[in-house]
């Protein structure tokens, strides 16, 4: 790190120094071999996770997935499915045992991962389905099929913006990292002429992020995609809510053994840095870029729509405690997002089930 904070003029802008701490081959934390999701810390009964999510919560997450991504194949003519970012690939195995279970196997079944140390836990993962399933490391020119990803907006780099002396006269700065003459990394902020996407009220200072690369990654989507829908969930708001004068601290958050810290400057590649997404920011970048989006609404709201209740008929005790973790308001019912995206044409006739009660599209 103190290298390329060297090489590039002794200041990195924070969104590189993200991109070096998570992906670096090698040293990056999704790019080394740490153990990372799962239920449980070392010690406490865990094999040394730093966080959990759905799909490794329960099995009823991808199940009830499968019900949407089902009904996306059969309504736009297509018989691919691509999953971005796909973990330890617990909900690919969920989608396929699903699907496979429901009579509509996707023909294929590809996961583009910027971490190539999680191909070998996802491929033995997937063996049951090793016919099926390919990887990526990149989009190609021109794809079409269904798309999901859990959890991999709030994974892409953020630009971090300062403004000290409020609303009225104040200063907005890009905050970057910098080595001090003792050796270690600390804050250094510059002037710039970026500003976040809303005006923010009030006379006190305010940290925040923007998105450049999780609209740039929408972007790259529009351009290559001819044919399909695509489901991505994550913890965020809309812009209003994102840049809130109370949220002036922002969102940034570091996470390691099951517990979160605010101090991305430590322990550089043993724990994960995430910043929540701006659904607002993703919805506009999608349409400017000629998507429509289909649908935006609450995780809860959304597995409900597409039948939880029903896919949890039959489940035993401990997923059925699980389900009211992924739609219980004060867990991640509320705070999690589905956003729906579709290329021009595959946008009509039909209604995705996730959003046929509760779409709050109007409130991006
Ligand atoms: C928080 S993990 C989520 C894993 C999994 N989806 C789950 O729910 O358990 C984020 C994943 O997104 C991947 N990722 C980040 N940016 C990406 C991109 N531009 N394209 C594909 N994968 C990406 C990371 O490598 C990492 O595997």
């Amino acid at each position: 790190m103190r290298e390329a904070i060297h090489a590039s003029g002794g200041w990195l802008p924070f969104d590189r120094f993200m991109a070096l701490v998570l992906y670096e081959p090698g040293l990056g934390y999704y790019a080394n071999q740490t153990p990372k999701f799962g239920q449980l810390p070392q010690g406490q009964g865990g094999q040394g996770s730093d966080f959990v999510t759905a799909p490794e919560l329960t099995p009823l997450f991808g199940h009830t997935l499968a019900r949407q991504l089902a009904q996306a194949l059969e309504a736009t003519g297509t018989d691919e499915i691509w999953e971005f970012g796909a973990g330890t690939g617990a909900l690919a195995l969920q989608v396929l045992d699903a699907l496979v279970a429901l009579g509509r196997p996707p023909r294929r079944y590809t996961i583009v991962d910027l971490s190539g140390s999680l191909r070998e836990r996802q491929r033995a993962t997937l063996a049951s389905h090793a016919d099926r399933v390919h990887w990526a490391d990149r989009l190609p020119e021109a794809f079409e099929g269904v798309l999901l990803g859990n959890e991999v907006l709030d994974a892409m780099p953020v630009q971090l913006l300062r403004r000290t002396g409020g609303q009225a006269d104040g200063v907005w700065q890009e905050r970057g990292v910098v080595v001090t003459p003792e050796g270690r990394l600390a804050w250094a902020d510059r002037c710039t002429a970026q500003r976040p996407p809303v005006e923010i009220e009030g006379p006190h200072d305010y940290l925040t992020e923007i998105h450049p690369q999780a609209e740039a990654f929408v972007r790259t989507l529009a351009e290559r995609w001819r044919r399909g829908a695509g489901f991505f969930i994550d913890y965020g708001f809309p812009e209003a809510e994102y840049y809130h004068p109370q949220r002036h601290m922002g969102t940034l958050i570091c996470h390691r053994a099951h517990r979160s810290d605010p101090d991305p400057l430590s322990d550089l590649g043993l724990k994960d840095i995430t910043a929540h997404v701006n659904f607002t920011g993703i919805a506009l970048a999608a349409q400017d870029a000629g998507l429509s989006v289909l649908g935006y609404t609450s995780q809860g709201r959304f597995l409900l729509n597409c039948g939880l209740l029903d896919v949890a008929k039959d489940a035993g005790p401990k997923d059925n405690a699980m389900l009211g973790k992924l739609v219980n308001e004060h867990e991640m019912g509320e705070l999690f997002k589905v956003i729906a995206l579709a290329p021009a044409g595959s946008e009509t006739g039909w209604e995705p089930a996730g959003f046929s009660a509760g779409d709050r599209t109007h409130r991006l």
